[in-house]
């Protein structure tokens, strides 16, 4: 079982790295040779049967994860759930689906034409979770998305994939704090994303993020080629419980701010 996790998220840390190449950078500029902790991945899709959160999770549940956490983002109309391996030293995994449904009739019909290009057997296959995306989209059926939700038209385009691998800073050597790794990224010329801070959370929370702005990397629509932002890297620093345990779960109103990290620059 072990084993079939570690190469899951070398698989989906292939595919992540191949349209995020200032990860890989990072990650060398802040291991100083040492291994890096995976805090948690992330992946979005809509609340359609055939694609749910329940459906992705379940690639997850079947390799010892069980869900640790609810979370609802009201206004980006997303719910999402965490999930942790029964071996702690495993990345956790969250799970967010866009609410279809509380979207405009426009975008339904569109999230609801992609959905129906999938064989629902392909979703229980191993390789769904890093496969891309299943569906053939035009740029004019994301840039309708893209007016309406960023997460719609990002998930449209990128499909099933880590949106982002996120450093346990508390690990890291040679840096004390997020802060420090925030100054380091800068220093390098790395964007931070700065809605609601460059660090959202605080120890009070038992939990502080930060994250670059995501890469830009081409799209292969079927009418042509367009090049739109992909994946970013998320830095986590954690804090004890009372009882002395790390906190392992999410912060809402932090997680709200990092599903921006994906918008275009300006
Ligand atoms: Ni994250």
């Amino acid at each position: 079982m072990h084993n079939n996790v570690t190469e899951m998220f070398e698989q989906l840390w292939q595919q992540y790295l191949a349209v995020t190449p200032s990860a890989k950078k990072i990650h060398q500029l802040l291991s100083n040779g040492e291994t890096i902790i995976n805090d948690h991945i992330a992946l979005r899709t809509f609340n359609l049967a055939k694609v749910n959160l329940d459906v992705l999770a379940a690639h997850f549940i079947e390799l010892g994860y069980q869900e640790k956490g609810q979370y609802q983002f009201v206004s980006k109309k997303l719910n999402a759930k965490h999930f942790e391996h029964s071996d702690p030293s495993q990345p956790k995994v969250f799970i967010s689906e866009l609410k279809v449904e509380e979207c405009s009739a426009e975008l339904q019909s569109i999230v609801t034409e992609l959905v129906a290009q999938i064989d629902a057997g392909v979703t229980t296959a191993k390789n769904f979770i890093y496969g891309g995306a299943p569906w053939s989209v035009t740029q004019a059926q994301y840039q309708v998305l893209l007016a309406e939700s960023e997460y719609a038209a990002w998930t449209a385009a990128w499909g099933y994939r880590a949106n982002h691998f996120t450093v346990l800073v508390n690990t890291l050597d040679g840096y004390d704090d997020l802060e420090s790794v925030n100054t380091a990224l800068k220093d390098a010329s790395y964007a931070l994303n700065t809605s609601g801070g460059e660090i959202k959370g605080s120890e009070a929370v038992l939990l502080k993020q930060s994250s670059t702005m995501a890469d830009k990397a081409m799209v292969s629509f079927s009418d042509g080629d367009l090049e739109i932002p992909s994946c970013f890297y998320e830095f986590a620093q954690r804090y004890n419980m009372a009882n002395g345990q790390q906190y392992t779960g999410f912060v809402a109103a932090s997680a709200d701010k990092i599903f921006e990290s994906t918008n275009a620059s300006k």
